[in-house]
């Protein structure tokens, strides 16, 4: 008798508890303002990164991903020079260590924090791949005597900024890259798009649904708060039928010069409609270009694109928009790094130059 209620008690203690975890979190993630006190720069994503690639799936992945494969392979051909020093941070399996290797670099820092290093090492070695020193370690615990010729890496996420590479190659750069020397890949550009999803593809939020006349409206007033919601993810051509306008770079880096610290915090751009439609959201993919003629792209419009990288749509209510029509988006980012901290707000303004901007509509997920 006294057990059973005695873990009654507990557990109720523990939901009331998790309860209210939940609800500071997501206060916290509704004021992206204040992510820098909630969110320290790096190290509460640490941990999860050194479990994720741990395994064999996540780069089974990458390795399948053709054009992100041929990517690196050209880069590396192009720009490592026969008896370069490189780091490779982030090694994963090593292919991109071997790549240099075989370029001739004369030694490669194969660094990375998960327990994949051990293949990596076994993998060289099966290979005959020479001048790689594998080190289990984190990056920002990496030292070295002379500096090196070349960073070289992979540390783009779906958001591109989302696994901390700002973080970890501005650290290494300011640390161990010698004056001069490269990043690779270095030029990156990130892209947000007012775009109408194939109609297959869709999924309207459920206050929008009406469904052989059962109308679901009324939930509207139930918007939830929690910015995973608004964050669709996309991964196949099929997805996105149209951008609603042409295609610019929201923000453009290059991680020789790169400051986090000096990156917006709020960009307000705009887009002529030219090929009208439906909005559904807005498609956020990037770019990495090594030369005007080798790029790697997630673009869900790109039929070369690096297919392992999902693209995803920030959600907004169904809308329509007519051809002339100027849809003008404001982002407010809290961190880069972290997509919960992001927000977003649209107006429609009509295309002549007096009319007046429109209402902005709903802002996601809350208040902007
Ligand atoms: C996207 S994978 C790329 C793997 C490999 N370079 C490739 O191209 O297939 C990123 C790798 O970087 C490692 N990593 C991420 N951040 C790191 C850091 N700061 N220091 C060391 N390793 C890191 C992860 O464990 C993972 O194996």
């Amino acid at each position: 008798m006294l057990l059973p209620r005695l873990q009654r008690l507990t557990a109720g203690l523990f939901s009331a508890l998790q309860r209210g975890a939940n609800r500071s979190l997501s206060w916290m993630q509704a004021r992206p303002a204040l992510a820098a006190w909630f969110y320290p720069p790096a190290d509460e994503y640490r941990e999860f990164n050194g479990w994720y690639f741990g395994h064999f799936g996540e780069h089974e992945k990458m390795l399948a991903d053709k054009p992100r494969m041929d990517f690196y392979h050209a880069a590396v051909t192009r720009h490592i020079q026969p008896g370069d020093r490189v780091i490779d941070l982030g090694t994963g399996t090593g292919i991109l260590a071997a790549f240099a290797a075989r370029r001739g670099a004369a030694k490669v820092y194969a660094l990375d924090h998960s327990e994949i290093i051990g293949h990596a090492r076994t993998l060289a070695a099966h290979n005959r791949i020479e001048n790689v020193e594998f080190v289990a370690i984190h990056s920002t615990d990496f030292t070295v005597e002379e500096k090196v010729d070349v960073i070289l890496h992979e540390q783009m996420g779906d958001w591109l900024f989302d696994e901390e590479m700002l973080v970890n190659i501005s650290d290494l750069r300011d640390r161990v890259l010698r004056p001069g020397g490269l990043i690779l890949p270095s030029r990156f550009e990130l892209y947000c798009e007012p775009a109408k999803l194939r109609d297959a593809r869709h999924v309207p939020f459920v206050w929008e649904l009406n469904i052989h006349g059962f109308d679901y409206s009324v939930l509207e007033r139930e918007r939830p708060s929690e910015p995973e919601y608004y964050h669709a993810r996309g991964g196949d051509l099929g997805a996105i039928e149209h951008f609603l306008g042409e295609p610019e770079p929201l923000l453009t880096v290059d991680l020789h010069t790169v400051q986090e610290a000096q990156l917006p915090h709020e960009i307000t751009f705009r887009r002529t409609v030219t090929n009208p439609g439906r909005l559904d959201g807005f498609v956020v993919y990037f770019r990495a270009r090594v030369d005007d003629d080798l790029a790697l792209s997630t673009s869900p419009l790109d039929p070369g694109r690096a297919v392992h990288w999902g693209f995803r749509v920030l959600r907004t209510d169904r809308e329509d928009f007519a051809l002339g029509e100027e849809i003008t988006l404001t982002l407010k980012i809290g961190r880069w790094s972290r997509p919960n901290t992001w927000r977003w707000s649209h107006r429609r303004t009509a295309a002549t130059a007096d009319a007046a901007p429109g209402e902005a509509v709903s802002s996601y997920p809350g208040q902007v």
